[in-house]
């Protein structure tokens, strides 16, 4: 047995467990310890509740937050569940000499619905939707908890509702989950839940600048839930650094009093429907006036997905080997890293050719080329025509139908959104999503360019980014929808002469990109005559 005592309020147990398991072991269950200092705090809200009696662990792993919990008081009785064989072994031989401390190796989401306790404390599995059963699980959910669930989620927001569900009267719950949840739409329902039982009294947004945990902790939020009548608001706090961890402790000590009235909203204030960094983060868009939905002016939809891109993507030389006829190959754009200026031009669409990179579409529909259809018979006997997107379509290797679009914009960023002027007039894969911008009578062909200088500034970028999703050390990712929901200034406002000089300045700009300058000053320029038109 490893010594529990020695080392029951540090990390060091899952540091060797980590050390004896594959990575991919982990990630298969999905095994991301909490750090300490971190259950140990979550563990103190648990422990509030004078009525504290039974704890449940949904996810035990190697029991921190048990550990944390005991480590102040060892006669509570917990009850936990753990699905992995391996780690549970581990978990029942640490936990030897507890009896009061029940470890059941059962999936959490299937069993103990009937039961309810005074704690429950969790970090939850993280699983992309299509790695777990998402629809037995949603049948499970709407069983129990009577209600009508639509859609995909994400296994960890179900583990939450789940346990505000068995939270006893005054029953607290503490979880840590990746931040996602509060900015995109499969949290809905959860935040829904939140607000309806009004059991919700904190999230913590953790968005520390450097990775000080091993376990990449950056954007997780930690959810404290009360199901008592203390209150009837919600706080909001940011936790930049490590020293803020203290306030936590603070927040803690002080419930149900606040210590401060900062992003407090009462429930009736919360909109499901909404990114709820609108309560946590400053808002850029206030800082202009006459914003208008980027849908006034552009469409963006997602970049065609083909299904298997190994399969349907061409080089030169993978053609001449299947000596497929270039009138059977789409020109695209396959990769984000084959664009990087602002404007994709036929030249560049040349220079990648002629470097062999993948710039092609198998484009099959209607052919009776004897090498397209030896190709095709090649994609039947790997399986292509059964995966997931093909075995939808008629006929399987259909393209969806998505003309060029004149301005591509980078799906996941770090310095803000990328756009970039199609003029190669080529097709893009889901690397980038489609704008097409739309011809209303008002704001004609001729004004993409203008639509395009907009694009590029920093006013822009930074109304954008009020609807960006955060995936952790800074990276950004924009869904077709963030954007066609985010906001813009309404460009239709702004008088022909100013609209002249943009247009000059934007085609200075080009002139200096294309030389491979960086013409950022006539970007700064525009920017300036946005401000001084919007704000
Ligand atoms: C993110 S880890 C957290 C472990 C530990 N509580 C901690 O915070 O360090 C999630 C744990 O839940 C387990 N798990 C995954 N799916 C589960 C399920 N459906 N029911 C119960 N446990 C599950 C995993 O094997 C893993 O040990």
């Amino acid at each position: 047995m490893i010594e529990l005592k020695e080392n029951i309020t540090n990390n060091s147990i899952e540091k060797d467990y980590s050390k004896s398991i594959s990575l991919s072991h982990r990630k298969k269950f999905a095994q991301f310890f909490t750090p300490f200092p971190i259950a140990d705090l979550m563990a103190k809200w648990i422990l509030g509740n004078p009525d504290l009696k039974t704890i449940l662990e949904p996810a035990f792993g190697l029991g921190v937050f048990s550990r944390a919990i005991l480590s102040h008081n060892e006669n509570l009785s917990i009850k936990a569940f753990e699905i992995d064989e391996i780690i549970f072994a581990n978990a029942k031989n640490i936990f030897d000499e507890f009896e009061n401390v029940s470890i059941h190796l059962q999936d959490y989401m299937y069993n103990d619905w009937k039961n309810k306790y005074d704690g429950i404390i969790c970090n939850p599995p993280y699983f992309k939707f299509h790695d777990y059963d998402n629809k037995n699980i949603l049948k499970e959910i709407e069983t129990n908890l009577n209600c009508k669930l639509n859609g995909f989620t994400n296994l960890y927001t179900l583990f939450l509702l789940k346990s505000i569900f068995q939270l006893s009267k005054n029953g607290r719950c503490a979880f840590i989950i990746p931040s996602e949840f509060l900015n995109s739409d499969y949290g809905k329902l959860v935040k829904t839940y939140l607000i309806k039982s009004k059991t919700l009294r904190h999230i913590f947004v953790i968005d520390f600048e450097e990775n000080v945990f091993d376990d990449a902790l950056t954007t997780a939020s930690i959810i404290l839930c009360a199901n008592d009548n203390e209150t009837s608001e919600v706080q909001f706090s940011n936790i930049q650094s490590i020293n803020d961890l203290n306030q936590i402790q603070e927040i803690i000590n002080s419930y149900p009093n606040k210590i401060t009235t900062k992003q407090v909203y009462n429930f009736s204030e919360l909109n499901p429907e909404i990114k709820w960094k609108a309560y946590y983060q400053k808002q850029n868009a206030i800082n202009f006036k006459n914003l208008v939905p980027f849908s006034k002016y552009a469409k963006v939809v997602r970049g065609i997905a083909t299904g298997s891109n190994d399969y349907f993507t061409f080089n030169q030389s993978k053609a001449k080997e299947f000596s497929i006829n270039e009138k059977y190959l789409l020109p695209c754009i396959c990769r984000a890293i084959n664009s990087k200026s602002t404007f994709f031009t036929e030249l560049d669409f040349e220079a990648l050719k002629s470097d062999d990179k993948i710039v092609y579409l198998l484009n099959a529909v209607n052919s009776n080329d004897k090498n397209v259809i030896s190709y095709l018979q090649k994609g039947e006997e790997e399986q292509i025509n059964k995966k997931f997107l093909t075995s939808s379509r008629t006929p399987w290797y259909s393209l969806e139908n998505r003309p060029p679009a004149p301005i591509w914009v980078s799906v996941f960023n770090r310095k803000g959104l990328r756009f970039i002027r199609n003029e190669a007039n080529i097709s893009n894969l889901t690397t980038f999503h489609c704008i097409y911008p739309k011809q209303t009578n008002s704001f004609t062909q001729i004004n993409i360019d203008l639509l395009f200088a907009y694009l590029l500034t920093e006013t822009a970028k930074q109304i954008f980014e009020d609807n960006s999703r955060e995936y952790g050390n800074g990276l950004q990712k924009f869904e077709p929808n963030d954007i066609n929901k985010g906001k813009m200034l309404d460009l239709e406002l702004i008088d022909e002469k100013t609209k002249e000089s943009i247009l000059n300045l934007y085609k200075n700009y080009k002139i200096e990109v294309t030389e491979n300058k960086n013409g950022e000053e006539y970007l700064k320029k525009i920017n300036e005559i946005f401000i001084e038109k919007f704000t």
